[in-house]
């Protein structure tokens, strides 16, 4: 059973999606290790209560991001941690974390890669009237939201979808292909 952590900064559905997918078997892996940049993120609440560790800390306790990565590192490590998935964690991760774990972190990004990159993938998208929206699952590299695409799934933009109708299609989407990717990976 390969063990992945999965890295998070806010709510946690794509942790849930991923966590569903284990419990129903659909997924064969294990989440041994949920890492949190921010001490209110709903995610914390949710992985205690599936009795996964956590590690939870914030950047600044850190005299630089290195040091802070190389915690991270080591925890990972400690858990076994193979595969990390990264799921709304609001970071650019340095060659510290990418070294120990090469090619072997991915992240899920809400928008058609390469457009629409950044923090506000759906609303952007949306603005610039896009007639075709999806999700992009990538490999993570130094460069924000820019490593080698691995997944994409893409959808007709209904005629008068409001921002909430294309958002709540977007994250549908998301709790489907992220879950599916991770066990095409994992398999390989
Ligand atoms: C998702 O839309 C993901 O694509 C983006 O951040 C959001 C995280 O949502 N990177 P959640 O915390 O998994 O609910």
């Amino acid at each position: 059973m390969k063990k992945i952590a999965v890295f998070a900064s806010g709510t946690g559905t794509n942790f849930d999606a991923i966590q569903r997918a284990i419990e129903n078997k659909e997924l064969n892996a294990e989440i041994a290790l949920v890492v949190v940049d921010k001490k209110t993120a709903k995610v914390i609440e949710k992985a205690r209560n599936k009795g996964i560790e956590t590690y939870v800390f914030s950047y600044k306790d850190f005299e630089n991001k290195a040091e802070c990565e190389k915690e991270i590192v080591r925890r990972c490590k400690a858990a076994g941690v193979e595969w990390i998935a990264l799921a709304g964690y609001m970071r650019i991760i340095t060659h510290v974390l990418l070294d120990a774990f090469p090619n072997r972190i991915i992240n899920i990004h809400p928008a058609l890669l390469p457009s629409f990159k950044g923090a506000h993938g759906i609303e952007d998208a949306y603005n610039y009237g896009c007639k075709v929206m999806g999700v992009t699952i990538h490999y993570v590299n130094e460069e924000m939201d820019a490593g080698k695409i691995i997944a994409q799934r893409a959808f007709d933009v209904p005629e008068n979808a409001t921002l909430e109708t294309v958002e709540a299609m977007i994250h549908q989407i998301e709790h489907v292909l992220y879950p599916e990717t991770l066990q095409k990976l994992l398999g390989e």
